[in-house]
């Protein structure tokens, strides 16, 4: 038997509040699956070449790590940052009620961290708010993050030390990322942090054998060669083909006796990525899921150990200028990052929210190494699916349609 695969992804989403620091809540969401999909695609058209679509760069993050950080910050904003964020994510703007919001990231929250027990996959997430102990959480803030984002308030005694801080919070990423992470740097100009963490680790329900693991070229342009692994095996999964944009689409599901979760791969026949991305949205992501059906697929993809790191700082100053267009309502002096909500010390600003991951596919051990599993069998009806040019890779709750994941992928090692 060959040894599983295993794929960790990990995410923390730190917020840090330069300045001092209640809150309250905002609005009627329409579709949050929508908007973590949404949000994916503005980040990523934010973070995309020109649009000849020439090299680019990966880029990795997890939506519903930042929903779950952006929910908690809009509960703490002033109105016209959270209006920023509704327009990030797509949320109902016109209304002033974040309740239904709360309450669905309190859902997702409750479902995951029932876990599963008779399978291995595992999906944990965690918060934390670091704060500076002079600073005053607002009682109805501290209540709405502990009920319905499971965060954890942690003080930084104002007698500690700068590195005994930094050792707090260094304790607690390593903690909840089992020590993938070891450290968050805070300065000591950080007041407060919040830090979201996503950490999901899974086998392939068909894992591929370790034997057929092969080295291999991979094409980030069409001139451009680099090297790669490969995983390489004959499955039987859901496949389909799209003629008009010339992509295959590929289902892996992941070993779980509760959770119906999978990796699609979108792996274009040729460099056009960005015009396959450009044409998503989560309904057309649905409708191609439909029109998959259960193939013998020969599948060769790459191995990927990959890091990434993104901030929002500017895309919400993006949304800002967008929701202020036309309005001379606000004064030059407004602090447009002000969380009166969080605390009712007035110097309390969001400085950035950043999102690091790390993603990796890769094989587990070989305690059961033996050549039954994989062979690849060219038999003439089985479809070939070679991934071998940038290409896509979403990690989908299939019960709930969220997205947990997603990597556009051009260069699979770094
Ligand atoms: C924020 O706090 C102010 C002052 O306490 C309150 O009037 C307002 O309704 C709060 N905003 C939200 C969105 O809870
Ligand atoms: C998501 O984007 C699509 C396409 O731009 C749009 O039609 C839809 O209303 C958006 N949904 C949300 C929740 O923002
Ligand atoms: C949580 O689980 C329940 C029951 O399994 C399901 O009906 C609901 O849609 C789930 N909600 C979320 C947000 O996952
Ligand atoms: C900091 O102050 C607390 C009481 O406020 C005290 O218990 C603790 O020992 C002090 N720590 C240091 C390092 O002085
Ligand atoms: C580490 O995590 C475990 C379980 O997730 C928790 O019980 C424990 O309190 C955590 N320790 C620290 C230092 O955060
Ligand atoms: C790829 O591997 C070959 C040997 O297998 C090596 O000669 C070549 O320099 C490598 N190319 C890159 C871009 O690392
Ligand atoms: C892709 O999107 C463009 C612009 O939105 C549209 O004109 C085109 O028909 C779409 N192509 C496909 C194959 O859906
Ligand atoms: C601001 O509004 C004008 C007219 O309403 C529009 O033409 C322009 O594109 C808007 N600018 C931005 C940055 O949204
Ligand atoms: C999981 O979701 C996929 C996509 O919706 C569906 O085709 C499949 O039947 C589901 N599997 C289970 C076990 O519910």
């Amino acid at each position: 038997m060959a040894s599983g695969f295993c794929l960790r992804i990990f995410a923390y989403v730190p917020f840090l509040l330069a300045r001092f620091c209640t809150i309250t809540i905002p609005a009627e969401v329409p579709k949050i699956e929508e908007s973590l999909f949404n949000l994916t695609l503005n980040l990523q058209e934010a973070r995309s070449p020109s649009p000849a679509g020439d090299a680019t760069e990966n880029l990795l993050l997890s939506p519903l790590g930042f929903s779950l950080v952006l929910g908690q910050i809009a509960a703490g904003a002033n109105p016209v940052l959270r209006e920023a964020i509704g327009g990030l994510l797509g949320w109902n703007e016109d209304t002033d009620d974040l309740t239904n919001i709360h309450t669905y990231h309190e859902n997702i929250l409750r479902n995951y961290s029932a876990g599963d027990e008779e399978s291995s996959l595992q999906i944990n997430i965690n918060s934390a708010l670091f704060h500076r102990d002079f600073i005053e959480i607002r009682q109805n803030f501290q209540e709405l993050v502990e009920e319905s984002y499971a965060t954890e308030l942690i003080p930084l005694a104002e007698n500690a030390t700068e590195n005994e801080h930094q050792q707090t919070v260094n304790n607690w990423v390593k903690n909840v990322t089992k020590d993938i992470i070891q450290t968050f740097p805070i300065s000591a100009k950080t007041i407060s942090l919040f830090a979201n963490v996503v950490y999901f680790n899974a086998e392939w329900e068909e894992p591929f054998s370790d034997q057929l693991t092969r080295p291999g070229k991979f094409f980030p342009t069409a001139d451009k060669t680099t090297n790669a692994t490969y995983l390489q095996g004959q499955q039987e999964i859901p496949y389909m083909e799209n003629k008009e944009l010339d992509f295959k689409m590929i289902r892996m599901p992941y070993k779980s006796s509760k959770f119906n979760m999978s990796m699609y791969i979108l792996a274009p026949q040729k460099h056009n990525l960005q015009e396959i991305i450009q044409n998503l949205t989560l309904s057309k992501f649905l409708e191609y899921r439909d029109q998959m059906s259960v193939k013998t697929v020969n599948l060769k993809i790459p191995k990927v150990s990959l890091k990434s790191k993104i901030q929002l700082k500017g895309d919400l100053e993006r949304e800002i200028k967008k929701s202020l267009n036309g309005s001379k309502t606000i004064s030059k002096t407004f602090d447009y990052f002000s969380l009166p909500n969080v605390s009712d010390d007035s110097k309390c600003s969001l400085s950035n929210v950043v999102q690091e991951s790390t993603f990796n596919v890769y094989e587990k051990g070989t305690t059961f190494a033996a050549l039954t599993a994989g062979y690849i069998n060219y038999d003439g009806t089985a479809k070939n699916c070679r991934v071998d040019k940038p290409y896509l890779s979403i990690i989908m709750d299939d019960s709930n349609n969220i997205m947990l994941f997603w990597a556009r992928i051009y260069h699979p090692s770094v």
